[in-house]
C-alpha cells in the first residue's frame, strides 16, 4: 500500500477516500474537454461523456464548411443531461408514445470490435423507464445516422458487408438489454435518404457523389448507392431475423424500418410525366420498401439497371420477406416528376438515375407553399396520397407516421412573456392530421402518428437554423419554452382522448 496511484487518496484503516489536488485538476481538465466538444447528433449531447466515442457525424460536423453557419453541435439540446425535464414536457404535452433513436456508439464505442459500455446502457435504461413510469411507450430507433466513426475507418462502413455483422450485433446489444420493456423496434431511420445525401449528393458523412449533381470530389462513383442500400437492406434483415428468432416470442415486440417517403406528382397532364411520377416513388421509396416485404428489387428499377441491381439469394429473400411488422413512413412533402426518357431533361434539381427529373416547381409556381427548408412544401394531400400507394403496393401493411413536421425559423418576441406565435406550425399539422384522418377512414392501416419534433435540434447539414420543435430551445442557456403549437397540440390531445 506504499505505492500509490490514485487521484483518491484512501485510508486503508477507515477506506475513507479523498480527492487529491490531482483529482480536482483532472475534473476540471474533463469538464474542459467535455464543453468544448459536447456532441451528439439531433439531442443528446454529452460527445465525450459517459464512455462514449466518436461519431461519423462528430467527425464530420467539425470539419469547417460542413454545418450551416458553421453550427457546432457540440451541446445539442444537451439532452443527456436534461432528459429528465425533456420527459416531463412530454408528460404535460399528454402523448402517449416517444419516438427516440439510441446512439451506437454510446453502447458500443467501438462497434463488435470492443465491450459494451455499460454507462451507455444505464443511459437508455432511466429514460426507458422513465417513460414508462409516466406511461409513455417508447418507440426506439435503432440507427439513425450516426455510427461509431470506428467503423468507418475500419472498412468504409455502409459500402462493406461487414456491417452487416456490426448492425445485427448492435441491435441484438439492444434486443438484449432493453427489449424486456420496448415492444417498438425501427432498425434504421430512413436509410433510402442517407444514401441520397451521403453516397449521392455528397451532402452527409462520408460525402460521397455519385451524380452529376453532386457536391463533392470523392466517390464519383454509380454504384455506391445501390450497394450502400444493398447492405443497409440486408443489415435490417439480419437484425430482424435474430428479433424474430430469439427475442420476439419472449418479449413480444415488433419490429420495422423507418422510410423516407416524399410523394410525386406528374409535372404535365401526359402519360410519360404519370409514368415518370410512378417511377420515382419506385426509385426513392420502393427500391427500400420493395426488398423487405416482397423479397426484391421493383421490377420499374430492374427494367431499367437490369445486371447493376445485385441480386439476393434465395435464402435472403426469404429472410426479407417476414423481416417488417410494420412501414415507419417520414413524410414532410410533395414534388413534380418529369420524364427525362422520351423528353429532354434539365439538369438541374434531383435527377434519379437520369429517368426523372424532380422539383418543387411548374412553371414558376411551387407545389405548395415553401418552407424554409430546400424541397420541404406545404401539400396536406401528400400524405394520404403516400399513404394510399403504401396500402395498394404493400397489401395494407401497418403503418406509423414516424415523422411529420415544418421547419421555421423560428424567433422568440422581443417582448417576451407571450409564447411563440408559430401559427404556421399549427396550420402545418392540422392540414396534415386532417389528410390523415381520410386515409384512415379509407381503410389505410395507420396505427399512430409522430410530430417532428418535440423540441427544436441539430438538424444534420443546416444546424441550428431550422427549428422543427413544438417546443423553443435557446442554445445558449438549453433553455424549453413551449411554443403556441405545443398548447395547440396539448389541447389537441387532450380532445381526442376525451372523445376516446
Ligand atoms: C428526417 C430525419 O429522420 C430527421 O433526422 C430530420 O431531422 C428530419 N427529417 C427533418 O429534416
Amino acid at each position: 500500500y506504499r505505492m500509490r496511484f490514485g487521484l483518491y487518496y484512501v485510508n486503508f484503516e477507515t477506506l475513507k477516500r479523498t480527492p487529491k489536488l490531482s483529482a480536482r485538476w483532472f475534473t476540471n481538465f474533463l469538464a474542459n474537454i467535455t464543453q468544448k466538444n459536447k456532441q451528439k447528433s439531433e439531442i443528446e449531447g454529452a460527445f465525450l461523456e459517459g464512455g462514449k466515442s466518436l461519431s461519423n457525424w462528430d467527425v464530420f460536423s467539425h470539419i469547417p464548411g460542413n454545418i450551416d453557419n458553421g453550427g457546432k453541435a457540440d451541446v445539442a439540446d444537451d439532452h443527456y443531461h436534461l432528459y429528465m425535464e425533456d420527459m416531463e414536457m412530454m408528460h404535460s404535452l399528454g402523448v402517449n408514445a416517444y419516438r427516440f433513436s439510441i446512439s451506437w456508439e454510446r453502447i458500443l464505442p467501438r462497434g463488435r470490435f470492443g465491450g459494451i459500455n455499460p454507462i451507455g446502457i444505464m443511459f437508455y435504461n432511466k429514460i426507458i423507464d422513465t417513460l414508462l413510469h409516466k406511461g409513455i411507450e417508447p418507440f426506439v430507433t435503432i440507427n439513425h445516422h450516426d455510427i461509431p466513426q470506428e467503423l468507418e475507418d475500419r472498412y468504409g462502413s455502409w459500402l462493406s458487408p461487414l456491417i452487416q455483422e456490426d448492425l445485427a450485433y448492435y441491435a441484438e446489444t439492444c434486443f438484449k438489454s432493453f427489449g424486456d420493456r420496448v415492444k417498438y423496434w425501427t432498425t434504421i431511420n430512413e436509410p433510402n435518404h442517407l444514401v441520397d445525401f451521403a453516397y449521392i449528393k455528397g451532402l452527409y458523412p462520408p460525402s460521397h457523389c455519385s451524380t452529376p449533381f453532386g457536391n463533392c470530389s470523392v466517390g464519383n462513383s454509380e454504384i455506391e448507392p445501390i450497394i450502400t442500400l444493398h447492405n443497409f437492406i440486408l443489415s435490417h434483415a439480419k437484425a430482424a431475423d435474430l428479433y424474430r428468432k430469439h427475442y420476439q416470442p419472449k418479449q413480444g415486440g415488433c419490429i420495422g424500418i423507418v422510410v423516407h417517403a416524399f410523394m410525386y406528382e406528374p409535372m404535365r397532364d401526359e402519360e410519360v410525366d404519370r409514368e415518370a411520377a410512378n417511377r420515382a416513388l419506385a426509385f426513392k421509396v420502393a427500391w427500400l420498401l420493395d426488398p423487405l416485404i416482397h423479397g426484391d428489387y421493383p421490377p420499374e428499377m430492374r427494367r431499367y439497371l437490369g445486371q447493376n441491381l445485385p441480386k439476393f439469394s434465395l435464402e435472403e429473400s426469404k429472410i426479407l420477406k417476414h423481416s417488417l411488422d410494420f412501414i415507419g413512413i417520414n413524410h414532410y412533402s410533395t414534388l413534380y416528376a418529369k420524364d427525362c426518357i422520351h423528353s429532354p431533361c434539365s439538369s438541374e434539381g434531383h435527377a434519379i438515375e437520369g429517368f426523372v427529373y424532380t422539383t418543387g416547381e411548374r412553371d414558376g409556381i411551387p407545389i405548395g407553399e415553401p418552407t424554409p427548408i430546400n424541397h420541404f412544401f406545404i401539400v396536406p394531400d401528400g400524405l394520404e396520397k403516400i399513404i394510399s400507394y403504401l396500402k395498394t403496393r404493400y397489401n395494407n401493411k401497418p403503418m406509423f407516421v414516424t415523422e411529420n413536421g415544418i421547419a421555421q425559423l423560428d424567433r422568440p418576441s422581443e417582448q417576451g412573456g407571450e409564447l411563440l406565435n408559430d401559427v404556421k406550425r399549427i396550420e402545418y399539422h392540422k392540414g396534415y392530421l386532417a389528410s390523415l384522418a381520410r386515409t384512415i377512414r379509407d381503410g389505410a392501416d395507420v396505427r399512430g402518428y409522430f410530430v417532428w419534433s418535440l423540441m427544436d435540434n441539430f438538424e444534420w447539414t443546416n444546424g441550428y437554423n431550422m427549428r422543427f420543435g413544438l417546443y423553443y430551445v435557446d442554445f445558449e442557456t438549453l433553455k424549453r419554452t413551449p411554443k403556441l403549437s405545443a398548447r395547440w397540440y396539448r389541447n389537441f390531445l387532450n380532445n381526442i382522448t376525451q372523445t376516446n
